[in-house]
């Protein structure tokens, strides 16, 4: 319909919108907060060219108070009128259509009553609630959310652990606490924790923020510090069964953060590849699309500096067939969960490996089809 236009030109931009988003990065800085120079750039930019007045919409996640610095620097630059809103994104990576076409809310923050009911409007065709807060709170919400659900993933990872320990079966207590309405039955798998570029940031943020005002938020550390541990879990249990993994051909199914992605940021299998390697287990990795951004990592020598080995190569190696990678290998791990691993042939990938060990590190394939199989299955909490 010819709505939809692409330019670098920010005068042309800014003079043809009546309201104008900031969806830049904020990446983690070394002490763990959130490098907010790519907000406060746009913000520059937009400033240095605004005509008349403009409704300046915070998209990107950045620490709380960050929409009062970008209203202050606007004002700095500019003589018009403006408003600055703060509208936190909370879709998912692999279902991000599906997400902001349903989403379960949207949060405004904003101090101009107008402007924020001018970007709510842009929201009603979704029908869906519509928050309209303080841009402190719309701010807080953002990290609030993402650390409670990273905290919920640390929760039953850490009851997974215990359920190992008496007996229980993490699969069925999961379930049966998440029918309670309000615990709900979402983020409550546990596997070899959480990974990806946002919830291993902003728990590190949340919790910078909250020492920054004087507030020791003991709950994300221990969210962090179980979160940690979890992604060495799948080579510690493999190591319990096998004593010594030296030499031993070892398959990772799955390499990015989460399936339906290449995203391989703080991904659990580079943990998993690199305490393999230490091991001098031989790591074949297999995964649909994130081969390539896995290999601009783990072919880097600053990512081996803390690991003793002459050449990282000879120990890691990728294969596109899931049934040739698993030839003649002592041991599977599965570490991503994506479709394409469930739904293979098991009796064919049984009878290629040497021997049938599976370690499920995500509890997505079914166990007892594989015990029936004569695979010895080690899960996460079962
Ligand atoms: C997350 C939030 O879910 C989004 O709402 C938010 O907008 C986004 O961060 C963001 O801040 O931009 P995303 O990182 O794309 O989305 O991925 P998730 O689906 O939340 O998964 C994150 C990690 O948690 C993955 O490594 C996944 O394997 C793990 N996870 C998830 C579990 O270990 N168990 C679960 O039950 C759910």
């Amino acid at each position: 319909a010819k709505r939809l236009s692409f330019t670098t030109d920010y005068s042309f931009a800014v003079k043809n919108s009546e309201i104008i988003f900031i969806a830049v990065g904020t990446p983690e800085m070394p002490n763990g907060s959130a490098d907010t120079s790519y907000v406060m750039e746009a913000s520059r930019q937009i400033a240095k060219v605004m005509d008349n007045y403009k409704i300046i919409v915070d998209k990107s996640t950045v620490p709380v108070g960050t929409s009062r610095e970008v209203k202050n620097e606007i004002a700095k630059i500019t003589k018009h009128d403006f408003a600055v809103v703060s509208n936190p994104e909370f879709l998912r990576e692999g279902s991000a259509l599906k997400d902001f076409l349903e989403p379960d809310r949207v949060v405004i923050g904003a101090d101009d009553k107008s402007a924020a009911e001018k970007v709510a409007s842009l929201y009603k065709p979704l029908n869906c609630e519509i928050l309209i807060t303080t841009p402190e709170s719309a701010e807080m919400i953002k990290y609030a959310s993402n650390s409670f659900l990273a905290t919920k993933i640390s929760f039953i990872n850490e009851i997974a652990a215990i359920c190992e320990k008496v007996g229980a079966d993490i699969k069925d207590v999961a379930k049966g606490i998440g029918l309670d309405k309000r615990i709900g039955p979402y983020f409550l798998n546990a596997g070899a924790g959480y990974g990806g570029s946002c919830f291993p940031k902003d728990v590190k943020e949340l919790q910078f923020t909250a020492k920054k005002f004087g507030y020791d938020f003991g709950i994300l550390q221990e969210t962090q510090k179980v979160n940690e541990l979890q992604k060495h879990l799948p080579v510690k249990k493999l190591r319990s069964i096998l004593g010594n993994l030296k030499n031993i051909k070892v398959v990772l199914f799955g390499l990015s953060f989460k399936p339906n992605t290449d995203d391989m940021r703080e991904a659990s299998s580079l943990v998993v590849i690199k305490d393999l390697v230490k091991e001098g287990a031989k790591v074949v990795a297999v995964d649909p699309i994130a081969k390539e951004k896995a290999k601009q990592l783990l072919f880097k020598k600053d990512f081996w500096k803390d690991v003793k080995v002459q050449d990282f190569s000879s120990f890691l190696s990728f294969e596109d067939d899931p049934y040739k990678a698993v030839q003649g290998c002592g041991a599977l791990i599965l570490i991503t969960e994506w479709k394409e691993f469930l739904e293979l042939d098991y009796s064919k990938i049984g009878s290629l490996m040497k021997s049938k060990i599976i370690i499920d590190a995500r509890n997505s394939l079914n166990k007892e089809a594989l015990v029936s199989l004569g695979f010895s299955y080690i899960g996460i909490g079962r």
